[in-house]
């Protein structure tokens, strides 16, 4: 079963005046099957994230169709939207996009808090989670009292504790180094594999794009070609490396660690 599947995606910005448009994304066909981790890599100004801003249904695709589990996303309203986004899909992000003024327990919850899960049952979930991605002893802090890996791991719970049908994840290695960056994708390897969880990410870096099945390359806001991994990562790092170069554009901006 396709958990994403866009048909035709376009996205063109006009100026204020309406005069000049850019084409950002054209025609863009991606499909994610249930359980796949999916990298998307492009040149800077390729259109990722425009591409993830309509994933995220936070942005209005110009032209085309967009399907996430099953439901069409422009046909519900707005009000239904942000019900459907909330339940339906989990973020991570790059800065990490936790509240200071919680405990890390409590920004893992915020995503059942509004569906009044029952507490015994959001305990059970967080330990669970916590346990297998290794925050467990952090859970009573605050945000600044941990490194930016294990908050970036405690992101990670937090988008998957309501089992949203896809993870979304803009750069979640982008400011990190690179051991952090490791237990990172060590940690949304572990939430594909042992909990089933639909990863799609957005990334500069071909380690943590190596911890993928596949990657889409995005080149001028067109598909441009797609890699699986098979079964030696060693290699797949460097067919990366590779169609990176053949794609050319600017990607030294974040840098990118040895595998
Ligand atoms: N709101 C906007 N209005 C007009 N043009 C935009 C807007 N947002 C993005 N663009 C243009 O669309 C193109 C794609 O931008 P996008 O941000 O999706 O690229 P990207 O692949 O995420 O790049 P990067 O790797 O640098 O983050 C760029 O040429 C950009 O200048
Ligand atoms: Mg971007």
């Amino acid at each position: 079963m396709n958990v994403l599947e866009t048909k035709n995606l376009s996205k063109t910005y006009y100026s204020k005046k309406g005069s000049l448009a850019y084409e950002a994304l054209k025609n863009m066909n991606i499909t994610v099957k249930k359980g796949e981790f999916v990298g998307v890599m492009g040149p800077s100004g390729s259109g990722k994230t425009t591409l993830l801003n309509m994933l995220a249904t936070i942005d209005k695709p110009t032209s085309g169709d967009l399907s996430i589990n099953g439901t069409t996303i422009k046909s519900l309203k707005d009000q239904e939207l942000a019900v459907f986004r909330r339940r339906e899909l989990g973020f991570v992000f790059q800065d990490f996009n936790l509240l200071d003024t919680l405990t890390i327990k409590e920004n893992i919850l915020l995503p059942l808090a509004l569906d009044k899960v029952k507490v015994k049952e959001m305990e059970d979930k967080v330990m669970k989670l916590a346990t297998s991605l290794q925050i467990q002893q952090i859970l009573d802090k605050r945000t600044f009292e941990v490194s930016g890996g294990q908050q970036q791991r405690a992101a990670c719970a937090r988008a998957m504790i309501h089992q949203p049908s896809l993870i979304l994840a803009d750069e979640p290695t982008g400011n990190l180094d690179s051991k952090s960056a490791k237990q990172v994708m060590d940690a949304l390897s572990l939430l594909n594999q042992e909990q089933l969880a639909t990863i799609l990410m957005v990334t500069h870096d071909p380690t943590a794009a190596s911890f993928c099945e596949r990657i889409v390359f995005i080149k001028d806001g067109q598909y441009f070609s797609e890699l699986y991994r098979g079964s030696n990562r060693q290699a797949f790092y460097q067919s990366i490396i590779d169609t990176l170069s053949v794609l050319g554009g600017d990607f030294h901006e974040h840098g990118s660690h040895r595998a």
